[in-house]
């Protein structure tokens, strides 16, 4: 698990095993729309303004990727135990 902190409102959500970013910001009211929930559209991009995204998206390239400065929530995790997100 992780934790994502909303820049805008500081709150701060744990994302557990077992949900996505999507799921976990939804269950405390916070929507991102999305549409595809795979990784693929892009819809739920999200920047990222500190953290390090675990990325399993096909969306982004790999040069978007290693720049850490977005991510799509949907199906994206985190490989640093927070992400702060511009929302
Ligand atoms: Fe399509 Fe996230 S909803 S990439």
């Amino acid at each position: 698990s992780f934790e994502v902190k909303l820049a805008r409102s500081e709150k701060v959500v744990l994302v557990p095993k077992d949900m996505t970013v999507i799921e976990a910001l939804a269950a405390v009211g916070v929507y991102i729309p999305t549409s595809c929930e795979q990784g693929v559209c892009g819809t739920c991009l999200t920047r990222v303004l500190e953290g390090i995204p675990d990325h399993r998206d096909v969306y982004l390239t790999a040069e978007e990727q290693v720049k850490n400065d977005q991510f799509t929530p949907c199906c994206s995790r985190s490989k640093s135990p927070m992400l702060i997100l511009d929302i």
